[in-house]
């Protein structure tokens, strides 16, 4: 079981100013560099994830430091005849120095809460099934278990397996989500 930090504040805000977005970026990059990615695999990432869809940022410090964090997404997605309010986790990214803390836990809990207050219904993440069974399924996240497709940037067409769906404001959507077997289609990028 994680030792929690103590004196970790956690905040969210819609917006970064620009010096904000740097040290954000910064995070992102460290925590996400793959030494040995070529340059057709950064292409790749880039393609299928976007954060077109972003709606605020979930920020930890210890201090002023900026130590972890993750964007909050949302989408408009037609499914089973009707938009269901997607909510998205994306970018989660805690400082290697900073790891092991549950620094990504307490920071994935108030995203899920304040994507609950902005009224989406279900929210949906990618992940590896340990990290999701380990991390994401403590805030409620259910492994989708089945494909589904999205388009890159490029306008290219995916199809992944590593989907996660947890319920905030319609638990009886989420369940429904679940229990389909229909490929699911985001309808747009990865996040
Ligand atoms: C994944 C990441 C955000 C975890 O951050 P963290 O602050 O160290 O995570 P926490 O301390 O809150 O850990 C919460 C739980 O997840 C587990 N966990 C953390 N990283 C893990 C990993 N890479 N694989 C499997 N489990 C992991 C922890 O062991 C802990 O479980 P436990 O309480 O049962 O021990 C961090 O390792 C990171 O930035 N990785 C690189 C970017 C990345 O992969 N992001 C996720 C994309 S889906």
């Amino acid at each position: 079981m994680t030792e929690h930090l103590p004196n970790l504040a956690i905040t969210i805000v819609g917006t970064l100013d620009p010096a904000q977005q740097e040290i954000f970026d910064r995070l992102l990059t460290t925590a996400f560099y793959k030494p040995d990615q070529t340059e057709e695999e950064r292409w790749a990432d880039n393609d299928r994830y976007s954060s077109d869809d972003k709606v605020g940022y979930a920020l930890a410090h210890s201090g002023d430091e900026l130590v972890g964090g993750m964007i909050l997404l949302e989408r408009a997605l037609p499914y089973g005849g009707r938009t269901v309010r997607l909510g998205g986790i994306g970018g989660v990214a805690t400082d290697p120095a900073w790891r092991g803390r549950g620094i990504a836990e307490s920071t994935l809990r108030a995203a899920m809460e304040a994507l609950r207050q902005r009224g989406a219904e279900v929210a949906y993440l990618c992940a590896i099934p340990e990290l999701g069974r380990r991390l994401y399924a403590k805030a409620g996240f259910a492994p989708l278990g089945r494909p589904y497709t999205y388009r890159g940037r490029s306008g290219k067409g995916y199809t992944d397996h590593d989907g996660w769906l947890a319920p905030l404001t319609d638990p009886a959507l989420c369940a429904a989500m679940l229990a389909d077997t229909a490929t699911l289609d985001l309808a747009g990028s990865n996040w």
